[in-house]
């Protein structure tokens, strides 16, 4: 498929290198402009564009920067055919997205996005942590294959995101409508977890909206306590060789989880 992802961090990046050693043709843009992304583009087999240019004849566009960004960028979507695929990423975070009034009263993260760029969205890869998203996937049928939610209101759209969870190692399973897609939002039990399919589906049932952004909350603070170095390695994915992601741990233990048997 032809894939144009918006942001290149932890996420984008790792999208990005997975989704093209699976086949697909996948341009890539950032903040900084197409030169900042030269080197990262030929060794991986990329194409480095503008923001404009990385939503025009695609098939599939992921979404992938820090949510209070988007208001400066939507007017790219103008313009988009309709059949085009929108993939979204993108959890909300105060202390980094500023406060966003309406979703504070309670607007699902993923309608917010849908307002601000005028069309659906499906909501994916946003449940698993920029380490897992790297360092866990399998091929497909392994036992205990870590599962990600997709949300969204198109189901041809929705299979198609999930053959797309697929190939970057992960069982991608149908999570239900866009409006429900904050069962898969920081703060569930869900969200970086790192489950298997039947305890993924399990978890999303399991989901408290009123609970999420206190607990949300409380796991920013608790890995921010952790150390400052462990910080810098979630993010700026510069793992070191034997890295485990706490974080994971943390938020097994809090909902209720067993222990990973990590490799
Ligand atoms: N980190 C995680 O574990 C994780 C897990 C799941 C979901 N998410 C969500 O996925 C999204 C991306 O997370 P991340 O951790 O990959 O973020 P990140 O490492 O901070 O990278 C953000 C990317 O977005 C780009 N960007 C920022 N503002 C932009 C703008 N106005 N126009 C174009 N590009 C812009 C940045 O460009 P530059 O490179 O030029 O600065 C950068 O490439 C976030 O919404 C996050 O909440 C994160």
């Amino acid at each position: 498929m032809k894939i144009g992802i918006i942001g290149t961090g932890v996420i984008g990046k790792t999208l990005a290198r997975k989704l093209a050693v699976s086949g697909n043709q996948v341009r890539v843009a950032n903040s900084r402009g197409p030169e900042s992304l030269v080197d990262f583009a030929s060794e991986n087999g990329l194409n480095a564009v503008t923001c404009a240019d990385a939503v025009k004849d695609v098939e599939v566009i992921i979404l992938t920067i820090p949510l209070g960004q988007l208001p400066k960028i939507k007017e790219i979507f103008v313009g988009v055919p309709e059949d085009v695929i929108v993939v979204e990423t993108m959890n909300y975070y105060p202390y980094r997205d500023g406060a966003i009034e309406e979703i504070e009263n309670g607007m699902v993260n993923s309608v917010w996005v849908q307002n601000q760029i005028g069309r659906p969205v499906i909501k994916a890869f946003n449940s698993i942590g920029a380490y897992s998203l790297f360092a866990e996937g399998t091929p497909k049928g392994t036992p205990n294959r870590i599962a990600l939610p997709v949300a969204g209101d198109n189901q041809i759209a929705k299979e198609k995101v999930i053959e797309l969870v697929n190939q970057t190692g992960f069982d991608g399973f149908d999570a239900g409508s866009i409006s429900e897609s904050w069962k898969q939002q920081p703060g569930t039990p869900v969200y970086c977890t790192d489950l298997t399919m039947n305890e993924a589906k399990q978890a999303l049932g399991k989901a408290i909206k009123e609970d999420a952004p206190a607990a949300r909350d409380f796991f920013l603070k608790k890995l921010s306590d952790v150390d400052e170095a462990y910080m810098n390695i979630i993010l700026t994915g510069n793992y070191p060789d034997g890295f485990v992601d706490k974080g994971v741990d943390m938020n097994r233990e809090y909902f209720g989880f067993p222990q990973r048997n990590i490799k």
